[in-house]
């Protein structure tokens, strides 16, 4: 897919790293080993594999800046590490500013998602070149309810308009950096900032296995989901 001007994508991709894994008992997820590597890798091998990214700036502790891990140090020349924030949105507003400004795509994409496919990956910067933002996510499977402070249900959406977001979350980049420049870093994911500036953004469907480690038994199951696909996935 091109974009108006037919010019090839340059894509920077960011990757908030910096978190605690309070839900985990306090685990650095990105270094925890899933299926014998660590969960980081696997979540950056499909923006390595795919050419049209230039940049990769993850935000990590300030400890993993001063000394990152050896296999992260020798991994890959477009790989630049920053120090992330206090929460999410900070961690990746601190990794867009270590990006290019000739970028025409941003990519941002959790660390604590290892299972993304290059496809997913590819799907979702197409759209992004072609000026709409695009989220990888899934259509709800359960029934939603919508409830108050104290549980009690107050609505049903209609199933059929409802989707799970996950990451990667893709945009042209001055649209995405625009939203960051006056948005607040506590919105939960970036395409809420990008909507709250009026901008165009479709769902990509990532099959439902793309899970975000986020508690010890998303451990147990992306295990299995990376044994389901063979040693040939790659990714
Ligand atoms: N993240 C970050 N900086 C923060 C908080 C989170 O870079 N201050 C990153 C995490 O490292 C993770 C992603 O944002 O890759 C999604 O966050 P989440 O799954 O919530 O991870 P944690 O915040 O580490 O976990 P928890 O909320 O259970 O503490
Ligand atoms: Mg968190």
């Amino acid at each position: 897919m091109e974009s108006r001007s037919g010019a090839a994508a340059r894509v920077g991709v960011a990757i908030p790293a910096a978190g605690f894994g309070r839900r985990m008992g306090g685990a650095r997820k990105p270094l925890l080993e899933l299926s014998g590597e660590p969960i980081l890798l696997h979540a950056l091998r499909p923006f390595l594999a795919e050419p049209r990214v230039v940049k990769i700036a993850i935000a990590m502790t300030a400890d993993d800046v001063v000394s990152p891990p050896q296999w992260l140090a020798d991994l890959d020349p477009r790989i630049a590490i920053v120090t992330g924030g206090d929460t999410r949105g900070a961690s990746v507003a601190r990794a867009l500013e270590a990006l290019p400004n000739d970028v025409s795509v941003i990519a941002v994409h959790d660390a604590a998602r290892p299972l993304v496919t290059a496809e997913t990956v590819a799907r979702c910067v197409d759209l992004a070149h072609a000026g709409v933002g695009a989220v990888a996510g899934s259509p709800a499977v359960d029934t939603i309810k919508r409830v108050d402070a104290r549980t009690f249900v107050t609505g049903t959406p209609d199933r059929s308009t409802v989707w799970h977001a996950h990451t990667p979350q893709v945009f042209p980049a001055d649209e995405l950096r625009a939203a960051y420049a006056s948005g607040s870093t506590a919105a939960t994911d970036d395409a809420a900032l990008v909507e709250a500036a009026g901008g165009r953004i479709r769902m990509v469907d990532d099959g439902g296995t793309n899970l975000k480690v986020t508690r010890p038994v998303d451990l147990v199951l992306a295990e299995a989901i990376l044994a389901a696909r063979g040693p040939s996935s790659g990714g």
